[in-house]
């Protein structure tokens, strides 16, 4: 991990935070000296699975930040209640007085995830088609991707337009890349996202604001599971890392992507040709 601390005296604000490639985010950044703010509607998320729960060097996310020397914060929060977010992102604001990065990682393909379901062990995932999906799972997919990404960046756009700077990285999906890749109404959350990260790219520059999203393949993290005998389908031939995608909002967390605005760059070992 880079030992250059780039990123102090700047406050970043990781959406879904509180485990998985959210908390490999936030890590990465507060490594860089970025205070830290995680919001996420379980600040305990990571206790839901045991890749997760042995990840943990201590209780939350925000305290693993802050023994990196950051302030951190935590916020429970269910992002798809707009109102919610924008409350959450004035708090974190009020609080740590700023607000420079945004990674919206909060999501998922998940109809409804394990700590939502009494004694359940694993997430209920989404099985419609695009000719066929229940309302009920259309609608709470979308939320939690599309919505939750679009209430957070409309949220910060105020602070950062005032800033006169700002850094919003959205995250899609090879799913939303590729068709073939992913299933319905998930990929189409996520390639929605790719086209709102275009569209707000264009709206932010004249404030000095970079908007660009990422779209990770394989990746291992608790909720996805081992996925590593999809090795050989793989050009690079092994399974994405949580520090693999880190590595990549790092640049575009930081000053090296200050040319870049408006793209997806696709994390996926090479899969999506
Ligand atoms: N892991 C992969 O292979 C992979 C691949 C492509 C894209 N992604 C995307 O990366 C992101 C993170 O994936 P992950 O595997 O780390 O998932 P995860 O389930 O481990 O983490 C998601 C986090 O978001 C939080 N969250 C979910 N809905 C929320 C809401 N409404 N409000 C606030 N917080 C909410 C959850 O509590 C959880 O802590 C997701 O957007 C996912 O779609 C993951």
């Amino acid at each position: 991990m880079s030992t250059d601390k780039k990123l102090i005296g700047k406050v970043a604000l990781i959406t879904g935070g509180a485990r998985g490639l959210g908390r490999g985010y936030a890590l990465r950044l507060a490594n860089l000296g970025a205070d830290i703010a995680i919001v996420d509607r379980n600040l305990k998320a990571a206790d839901v699975y045991e890749f997760e729960r042995k990840l943990m060097t201590a209780e939350t996310v925000t305290a693993e930040c802050e023994a990196l020397g950051v302030r951190a914060i935590g916020l429970e929060v269910d992002l798809t209640d707009r109102e919610a977010a924008e409350r959450a992102v004035n708090e974190v604001v009020a609080v740590l007085g700023r607000v420079d990065i945004v990674v919206c990682n909060a999501g998922g393909g998940t109809f409804a995830f394990a700590d939502e379901q009494s004694g359940a062990s694993s997430d209920l995932n989404t099985t419609g088609t695009a000719a066929d999906c229940p309302q009920e799972m259309l609608e709470r997919v979308l939320d939690i991707n599309l919505m939750t990404c679009m209430y957070t960046c409309m949220a910060v756009a105020p602070h950062m337009k005032r800033q006169q700077a700002g850094k919003i990285v959205t995250v899609s999906s090879v799913a939303g890349v590729d068709a073939g890749a992913g299933y319905h109404p998930y990929g189409t959350a996520k390639a929605a996202i790719i086209h709102y990260t275009r569209a707000l790219a264009q709206e932010l520059g004249p404030y000095n604001i970079n908007v660009n999203c990422i779209a990770p393949g394989i990746i291992r993290t608790g909720r996805l599971g081992d996925r590593s005998n999809m090795a050989s389908r793989i050009p690079l031939r092994r399974e994405g890392t949580i520090e693999d995608c880190a590595k990549v909002v790092e640049f575009l967390a930081t000053d090296l992507s200050d040319y870049v605005t408006g793209r997806t760059i696709v994390i996926d070992g090479g899969v999506y040709h």
